[in-house]
């Protein structure tokens, strides 16, 4: 019922930003299965919720976490008025598994401050992704471990990051998979890294599967650097801003 309800709302407010049919997006991005994150069976973690101005809700007590993933890529907008931003067009971003770097967890554990910073530390030390445009079904490069300055061990890709035709927020992490509806949505820290081109960080935000997702019940995005839109100068203009943020994934 609250399910429903929420995708009306969703669906709705779809409808009014996005007046003409969203273009096909990509639908399935790789068939491979992926290394799998590995967890410290003692540690406890816990999510970094309240950095922003009101915490985004705690993972419901029966979730487990599977992944933290560092996302790197693009937010993309569309003009729809000169001088005023852009509207959200869907994004799409490379995950690399993070896991072994959250506090306390192992050899290679950051600091916490460290931990925090790193989707930063990532937006500013490493290339960007190209993607591939022209290639509606996988825009994503072939997969390849990110090397980041100062870590020893290079960042294995966990999975993909888009919006489906219907311009759902989807998680592909093969053979998991998940089609998110969101449920809170949070200004990022005053302190957040505002990006290569100092445009703002965007906001912390939790999912929570739409229905059709495979294994995964939510995904929170906290930790973001980057990504925000400009104001427009011409309608139909398409704005593709580079951002990195942290994602943690739960099933
Ligand atoms: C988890 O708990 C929520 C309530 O917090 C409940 O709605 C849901 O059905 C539970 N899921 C499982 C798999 O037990
Ligand atoms: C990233 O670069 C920005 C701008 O130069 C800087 O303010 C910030 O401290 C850097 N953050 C990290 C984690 O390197
Ligand atoms: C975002 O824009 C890039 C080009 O800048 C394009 O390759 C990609 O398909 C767009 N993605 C979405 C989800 O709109």
């Amino acid at each position: 019922m609250q399910f429903t309800q929420s995708l009306i709302v969703f669906l709705s407010a779809l409808a009014v930003t996005n007046a003409k049919p969203p273009a096909r997006k990509p639908c399935t991005t790789t068939s491979a299965t992926r290394p799998t994150s590995t967890l410290t069976e003692s540690v406890t973690y816990v999510i970094p919720s309240n950095g922003g101005s009101t915490p985004l809700a705690s993972p419901p007590a029966n979730s487990t976490l599977q992944h933290i993933a560092v996302g790197q890529g693009i937010q993309n907008y569309t003009c729809t008025t000169a001088g005023a931003l852009g509207t959200s067009k869907g994004a799409l971003a490379i995950l690399y598994d993070m896991t072994a770097l959250y506090p306390g967890s192992g050899a290679s554990a950051l600091s916490e401050a460290d931990f925090e910073a790193f989707p930063a530390r990532v937006l500013n030390t490493t290339a960007q992704p190209t993607f591939d445009a022209s290639n509606l079904d996988n825009p994503f490069p072939a997969d390849a471990a990110l090397k980041v300055p100062g870590l020893a061990t290079p960042l294995q890709v966990v999975g993909h990051h888009y919006f489906d035709s219907a311009l759902v927020p989807t998680f592909d992490l093969s053979p998991e998979l998940f089609k998110g509806v969101k449920t809170t949505d949070i200004p990022a820290p005053a302190d957040a890294d505002k990006g290569l081109t100092g445009e703002g960080a965007v906001d912390w935000l939790a999912l929570s599967s739409n229905g059709a997702s495979i294994t995964i019940d939510m995904v929170y995005r906290i930790f973001t650097a980057g990504g925000v839109s400009s104001a427009c100068t011409t309608v139909g203009d398409i704005q593709s801003v580079p951002y990195t943020a942290m994602y943690w994934i739960y099933v």
